[in-house]
């Protein structure tokens, strides 16, 4: 085990563990449970990530880097999860920990199903045995498939097209069984839309491995010249300019909308539930809107490849908002402009992401290696 954050405090904060905390969306969250007073404990087994990304969370959280410690646990081992929980008490988990390439599970599903489902199950076990019973789950707007009809709301249907995205329904599944048994867990899942975006500092943002499959990512990539162009996967949708419409959320909204499903599970006299909630805007951008919010932010043009759609992508998803609003008191602030200045400062900055160790690379799953 790795633990740099040496400082130990005899402060009563409320202790949160986050698993994948060094990723993308877990390094903004953790720092903005930093900054709200919470302790903070990330294991990561740095297989998508870089412990450079918690060290630059360390320093955005100022007085309250004390609260931060890192180590690095493989959620597929369940020892050393097992003498995380042994020696820490944890008020509740957010799981973010996982593989999310759409492409490499339809290739790897076993990777995925063992990485996803495995190292699920492993800390629903230990929690359980640790009676640690508040969990926020990292799901997807990539459950509702193709949706018949947008806005999607938290009741529409369940489809879903990869292996991926079935890893994220049978969590959801296993979450549901594990509260129909057990009324004293409180579980939230939260279907994420299109996170994208970084901190306003520039200091922490998205870093993908190899090429990128997500939309923002590769034109960063074209803006800081590592890739030559944008390939538009189909122009021919039946939407305002032909392209894919989606939801895109900045990350600190992403981020902050994590901090109000935590407040939930700590109200007083609040009880046993497992509740779903959408966290996107509510609204809409195509890929041509979005490359040109990206061109207006960095002062380049992005050139432009237009092809056929890619497998599996729906035409347009967007969120409804409303359940979250109400109950989770929170909403999104930030516009597809905010996303793109806060996407360009990062990338400008960070041309080529965190230095990795490339033999980081994750190539097996630990827990068929026993
Ligand atoms: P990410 O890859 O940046 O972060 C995931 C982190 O989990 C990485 O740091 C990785 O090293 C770690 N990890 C993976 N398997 C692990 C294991 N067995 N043990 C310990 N650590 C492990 O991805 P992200 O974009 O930050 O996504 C976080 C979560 O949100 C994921 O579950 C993802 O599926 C989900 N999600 C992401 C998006 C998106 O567009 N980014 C959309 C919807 C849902
Ligand atoms: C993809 C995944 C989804 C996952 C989500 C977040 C697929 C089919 N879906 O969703 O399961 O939850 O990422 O990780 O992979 N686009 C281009 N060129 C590119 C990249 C994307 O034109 O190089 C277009 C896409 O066709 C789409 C839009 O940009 O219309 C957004 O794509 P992307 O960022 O990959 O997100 P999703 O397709 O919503």
């Amino acid at each position: 085990m790795n633990h740099w954050a040496s400082v130990t405090n005899g402060h009563s904060a409320r202790t949160i563990l986050v698993t994948g905390g060094a990723g993308y969306i877990g390094s903004h969250c953790s720092l903005q449970l930093l900054l709200a007073g919470y302790k903070v404990v990330i294991i990561d087994n740095l297989s998508n990530a870089s412990d450079e990304a918690v060290r630059r969370v360390g320093d955005l959280a100022g007085k309250y880097k004390k609260n931060l410690y890192f180590y690095k646990v493989d959620l597929c081992d369940k020892e050393s999860l097992e003498r995380m929980f042994l020696a820490q008490r944890f008020d509740a988990v957010i799981h973010f920990a996982g593989l999310k390439a759409v492409g490499e599970s339809v290739a790897k599903p076993l990777l995925y199903y063992c990485n996803n489902l495995v190292g699920t199950l492993n800390l629903m076990d230990v929690m359980t045995k640790h009676n640690c019973k508040k969990l926020v789950f990292s799901s997807s707007a990539t459950v509702y498939g193709q949706p018949k009809t947008v806005p999607c709301t938290e009741t529409f249907p369940l489809d879903v097209l990869n292996p991926y995205g079935r890893t994220k329904l049978y969590i959801e599944q296993i979450c549901r069984d594990l509260y129909a048994a057990d009324t004293g867990w409180q579980i939230i899942l939260l279907r994420y839309f299109n996170p994208v975006g970084a901190h306003p500092s520039g200091h922490i943002g998205e870093d993908p491995r190899g090429i990128p499959n997500n939309l923002m990512p590769f034109v960063q990539q074209v803006a800081v010249g590592r890739r030559p162009e944008l390939t538009v996967f189909g122009n021919d949708y039946p939407t305002r300019d032909g392209t894919g419409v989606r939801d895109y959320i900045h990350v600190v909204d992403l981020a902050t909308g994590h901090i109000a499903a935590v407040e939930k599970l700590f109200k007083s006299g609040s009880t046993g539930a497992c509740d779903v909630y959408n966290l996107g805007t509510g609204r809409g951008t195509s890929v041509l809107e979005m490359v040109a919010a990206f061109e207006k932010a960095c002062g380049k043009k992005i050139p432009l490849k237009i092809a056929g759609r890619r497998p599996g992508d729906c035409s347009e998803i967007y969120a409804s908002t409303e359940k979250a609003e109400k109950e989770l008191g929170w909403k999104a602030r930030y516009g597809i402009d905010e996303m793109a200045r806060d996407q360009w400062n990062w990338a400008s900055k960070n041309p080529y992401g965190y230095v990795y160790e490339e033999e980081n690379n994750h190539t097996e799953c630990k827990a068929y290696s026993n």
